[in-house]
């Protein structure tokens, strides 16, 4: 039995800015693909699929270089790419993640601590971090409506784990959704299980797995790495 990984890298990036997909966006001389690919087998992965934008799949496999990952086609958004990771899972795993590139430093410890929740038991895991921000509810024009209460409240983190049976349900009752032209309101995989009715546990997330979204994020990316790398 084995510990697979989908890795979601077929967004476009374009909060980003660089005119090409943000997983090949590079951070001390590694695209974030690649970073987040070492440190989902430094914790323990043993089986990688990388989702890229259709028509970069080489591109995407040249910067994997002689990692040990298949890369497949995604979709037009992240639910979609995720359901073309797992079409491409082998058949002989007992844990499977879902880690977005984006998340590219996400150290190991917190990667094992997902595997080992589902090990134990939960059929879906996330990392969660405490919120820092005050919180507070706008309408449309930016004015405050109400206070947020913090308390209870958490950041949630990838990469996310689940046995693979809840996770392809997961996908199923989605793609179900969409064909009946519902909503799919989820916007990640745990959310698209909570769907389902199956009980979401927390691991502690780390600060060092932040999504790289913006140029400012790719800057405390570069820092992060020229602190811990040199
Ligand atoms: O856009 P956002 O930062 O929320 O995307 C989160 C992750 O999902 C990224 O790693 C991105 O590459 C991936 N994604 C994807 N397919 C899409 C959109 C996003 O794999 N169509």
């Amino acid at each position: 039995m084995t510990v697979a990984a989908i890795v979601p890298a077929a967004g476009r990036g374009e909060r980003l800015g660089l005119g090409r997909p943000k997983a090949l966006a590079v951070v001390g001389g590694l695209t974030l693909v690649a970073r987040a690919v070492d440190g989902l087998v430094e914790g323990g992965v043993e089986t990688v699929v990388v989702v890229a934008p259709p028509g970069d799949e080489d591109a995407m496999r040249a910067a994997l270089g002689s990692r040990r990952a298949v890369v497949v086609p995604g979709a037009d958004d992240r639910v979609g790419s995720v359901a073309a990771g797992l079409d491409a899972l082998p058949a002989d795993v007992d844990v499977v993640l879902v880690h977005d590139a984006a998340r590219c430093l996400c150290p190991p410890e917190v990667v094992r601590a997902v595997v080992d929740a589902v090990r134990a038991g939960h059929r879906a895991v996330v990392p969660v971090t405490a919120v820092a921000d005050t919180l507070r509810r706008t309408d449309p024009t930016g004015v405050v409506t109400g206070l947020v209460d913090r308390t209870g409240l958490a950041a949630v983190q990838t990469p996310q784990g689940f046995d693979p049976a809840t996770l392809r349900a997961a996908h199923r009752r989605a793609g179900e959704r969409r064909a009946a032209g519902g909503p799919v309101v989820a916007t990640d995989d745990a959310g698209l299980a909570e769907d389902l009715g199956v009980g979401v546990v927390t691991v502690p997330g780390d600060p060092r797995a932040f999504k790289v979204t913006t140029p400012l994020d790719l800057v405390m990316a570069e820092a992060l790495v020229a602190t811990v790398e040199h």
